[in-house]
């Protein structure tokens, strides 16, 4: 089976369904994400297994903070932590953590842990895991634009001159190709301001399974539906 699946070589995820499963179990929402942090471990362990090269993950939106206080404080302390035991894990799976979306928007011992994390995996090269956090797509074109705008102000540039290219280095997936295959969990078919730029022609999975169900089976699963897919980039088919 393994030799007939068509491996995308960047998966994206919108994690989704904590609040309603842990509802569905008669427990709080934050042991939903709770449980979902260990989903995020599992399915890394299956990417990477699966010969995966690229794993993004949308761990909390721009819109995120609009939720009540406790509920973004305990997420918060959910990612800082897993900030710090992953400098540990990903050692041992010889793993490249990025942080992609505004990390000043973020606590300055949110930042410490991050710049820590990215800083001792910039130079593992095993799966290169993005952890979107106060990741808007909308945002994150908005601060691609004004970094090109200043160099025109400056005078190093001129507008004419912007490529797409140009805008696609400006973003925070700078380096990182755009993803072949963007699942969804538990059931909603939305993109929610994730990657908007980089899906451009992106196929994706929908799947009513919550997020903290969706282990290596699942994305096995997405896997096998994408392999089916007939992808075409504009007119061109792939070869
Ligand atoms: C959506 O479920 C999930 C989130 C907003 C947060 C995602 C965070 C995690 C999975 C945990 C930590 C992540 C990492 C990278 C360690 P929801 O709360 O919107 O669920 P609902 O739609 O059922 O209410």
């Amino acid at each position: 089976m393994e030799g007939q699946l068509k491996i995308p070589r960047h998966v994206a995820i919108i994690m989704d369904g904590n609040g309603r499963w842990a509802k569905s179990k008669g427990m709080p929402r934050n042991y939903g994400h709770v449980q979902g942090a260990k989903m995020v471990e599992v399915v890394c362990q299956a990417a990477y297994d699966m010969g995966i090269e690229y794993l993004t993950v949308y761990a909390f939106s721009t819109e995120n903070w609009n939720r009540p206080k406790d509920e973004v404080d305990a997420l918060m302390k959910l990612l800082g932590t897993y900030m710090s035991n992953c400098l540990k894990t990903a050692k041992k799976n010889n793993m490249c953590v990025k942080v992609i979306g505004d990390k000043t928007g973020l606590s300055e011992d949110m930042q410490r842990r991050i710049a820590q994390l990215e800083e001792a995996t910039k130079d593992y090269d095993g799966l290169h895991f993005q952890v979107a956090l106060n990741y808007g797509g909308r945002d994150e074109i908005r601060r691609a634009v004004a970094g090109l705008a200043r160099r025109v102000e400056e005078g190093t540039l001129k507008a004419d001159d912007i490529t797409e290219e140009m805008i696609g280095n400006a973003l925070d997936t700078e380096g990182i190709p755009d993803p072949d295959l963007m699942i969804r969990t538990c059931n909603e078919l939305r993109i929610s301001n994730f990657l908007l730029w980089q899906l451009a022609y992106t196929e994706f999975y929908f799947t009513e399974v919550p997020w903290p169900e969706f282990d290596g089976e699942e994305l096995r699963k997405a896997v096998e539906a994408y392999t089916k897919r007939d992808r075409r980039f504009g007119l061109v088919k792939e070869p």
